[in-house]
């Protein structure tokens, strides 16, 4: 557990395994380890921004969190409990505290389902308060997250793509969590819609007080959203830093790369750095190289990388880096 009050969500050596093949019919099963051995941390009010290709391990690592998949290893500290050992009543209580945004607005919302009860369903569950004053709460988040009172008898497919990730936030705030787990919000929405959600996201989140754990396939989207980025690959970690750190000096050879292919990084830093293409496809999940997980991709591996997997590091104050190529110079290999 964290001793720092500010400390809202305290995850540590979080792993998640998936029993996949078996090798023939006696043969030992097969375990897809697709969030090997994360931590992190976020602290009230903040957001933290999961960053990494798909397949890194992103959704799994959030699912964990909120006990959606069950974790291997590892414990997820919510406001000083352990939420991954909590049961029946407590559990009920604390899942209260940390909703989950989906991708997908179109198939995670019940399609017979009208927009009020949707949103009014997490406070029906928890049974809490009279039916009036649900409905009040009801016309509220309606208002907050910009929908009018009218729409609350529609359904879904009345909807418009973004006006349906509004109802997910609403329904989302529903319990008055204190952290929202955000997974890939905006990537099924046109880019024009993606903007006014993130500035929806951004001013309740200032509103309400809520802490963010934001995943994104996009560097793009999150260079405006998070205060910290954790950079996945293969189901490491294999950068972590603040968002200030990590554009301005990107250390890993993979965040580099993520980096170069952003359009809306600013010009000036986009003329001193090469688009750097990663080349080739990441390794076999369920072979992974002894080494460094990018060896195979990395433009600047060495004999080494192939033997012996990088451990991260801190290589500057805050700034966490897994790379046999980095130290406390904190210059990236690819500079
Ligand atoms: N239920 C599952 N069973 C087996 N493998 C899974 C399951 N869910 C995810 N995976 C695997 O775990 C890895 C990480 O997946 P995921 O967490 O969805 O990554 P991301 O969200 O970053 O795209 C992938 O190799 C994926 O195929
Ligand atoms: S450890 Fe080696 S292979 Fe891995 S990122 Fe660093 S230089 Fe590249
Ligand atoms: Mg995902």
């Amino acid at each position: 557990m964290s001793d720092d009050p500010e400390v809202l969500l305290d995850v540590k050596d979080l792993t998640v395994r998936f029993g996949v093949k078996r090798g023939g019919l006696f043969g030992e099963p097969k375990y897809l380890y697709a969030v090997d051995d994360i931590s992190f941390q976020i602290k009230r009010g903040k957001t933290l921004a999961i960053v990494g290709e798909s397949g890194s391990g992103k959704t799994t690592a959030a699912l964990a969190v909120a006990r959606l998949v069950e974790a291997y290893k590892g414990t997820v500290d919510l406001d000083g409990t352990d939420f991954l050992t909590l049961e029946d009543e407590d559990l009920r209580q604390a899942r209260a505290k940390m909703q989950f945004i989906f991708q997908d607005p179109y198939s995670s919302l019940n399609p017979r389902v009208r927009a009020e009860k949707i949103v009014r369903e997490p406070l029906d569950n928890l049974e809490s308060g009279a039916k009036e004053d649900r409905q009040q709460i009801v016309d509220k988040l309606f208002e907050a997250v910009g929908l009018h009172p009218e729409q609350q008898r529609l359904f879904p497919h009345q909807f418009s793509g973004g006006q349906r990730q509004r109802i997910g936030i609403a329904r989302a705030l529903a319990t008055q969590p204190d952290l929202i787990i955000c997974d890939e919000p905006v990537s099924a929405l046109d880019v024009a819609v993606q903007a006014q959600i993130l500035n929806l996201l951004r001013k309740l989140q200032t509103d309400f007080g809520l802490t963010f754990l934001f995943i994104s396939h996009d560097l793009g989207v999150v260079q405006h959203m998070c205060d910290t980025i954790v950079v996945m690959y293969m189901g490491k970690v294999v950068e972590y830093a603040d968002r200030l750190s990590l554009f301005n000096n990107p250390l890993h050879p993979y965040t580099v790369a993520l980096l170069s292919a952003v359009p809306s990084v600013d010009k000036k830093r986009r003329a001193e750095m090469k688009r750097i293409l990663i080349p080739g496809d990441p390794p076999d999940p369920l072979d992974l190289p002894k080494g460094c997980r990018f060896a195979n991709r990395c433009p600047v591996a060495i004999e080494r990388c192939k033997t012996e997997q990088p451990i991260l590091n801190e290589v500057a104050l805050g700034h966490q880096v897994a790379c046999h190529l980095v130290d406390e110079r904190a210059v990236s290999p690819l500079s």
